[in-house]
């Protein structure tokens, strides 16, 4: 069980009822177990997506037909198994993780799910990898440092065409969102994330909150227009 991120006197509740859909709708297969035991193990934190949302990030790649799928920041790489598990025999996710530890563990991990022809890991600072993909991408899906969302974002439309899907985690962070005076670099990167979304005539998006094992936080979610 993950710790919260974002508590409240409510959260042992989410937690039961994630718990309780998780089971019947999400269940974890073996490489997404011992995923998250060696993070555990190797002292990662516990900031991947529930198994619920690993498996949204599932349904949207069905959904969508995406075929290559981009992730901006690995950690140990439960996210991505998920993902990887949804696409297609000829999909392929590219996926970048600065931390070089996180970077092994992830890789071990998506060694061991046997997902390892269907990944590519790059190790290294996004800004310095995003610029070498071959675009587009089907689906981008960003977690990574929130305070540099807003040049993912500018990356992740450069990499995409008519059709893409742009996914931002964590940004309602408790209700931080929403503190227009707040000191913290996550909650003014998201902001601007959201305002740029928001100014940005190429982009559809909505925003979903979450409650859950994770506590109370969401998703942005933007498609670029087909015109
Ligand atoms: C944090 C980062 C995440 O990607 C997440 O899902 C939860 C928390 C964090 O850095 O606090
Ligand atoms: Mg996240």
């Amino acid at each position: 069980m993950r710790t919260p991120d974002y508590p409240s006197q409510d959260s042992d509740k989410w937690a039961q009822v994630d718990a309780w859909f998780s089971e019947r709708l999400a269940p974890e297969e073996a490489g997404l177990q011992s995923a998250l035991a060696n993070n555990a193990g190797q002292g990662l934190p516990a900031h991947d997506v529930s198994a619920l949302q690993g498996k949204m990030l599932a349904i949207f790649i069905q959904m969508s037909r995406a075929v290559r799928v981009l992730e901006i920041g690995t950690l140990g790489g439960y996210s991505t198994i998920w993902m990887a598990k949804a696409l297609p025999p000829h999909g392929s996710i590219t996926t970048i993780e600065f931390n070089a530890h996180h970077a092994e563990v992830a890789s071990q991990n998506i060694e061991k799910a046997g997902l390892a022809e269907r990944v590519t890991l790059h190790r290294g600072a996004a800004l310095d990898i995003l610029p070498t993909l071959d675009a587009p991408f089907d689906l981008i899906f960003i977690d990574a440092d929130k305070v540099n969302n807003p040049l993912y974002l500018e990356w992740a439309i450069r990499l995409s065409k008519p059709g893409t899907v742009i996914i931002g985690d964590n940004t309602v962070r408790g209700g931080h969102i929403i503190d227009a005076d707040s000191n913290d670099p996550n909650v003014t990167g998201l902001r601007k994330f959201v305002d740029m979304i928001s100014e940005d005539e190429r982009l559809e998006a909505t925003a979903v909150q979450t409650v859950g094992e994770k506590g109370w936080d969401g998703f942005v979610i933007a498609i670029i227009k087909n015109h």
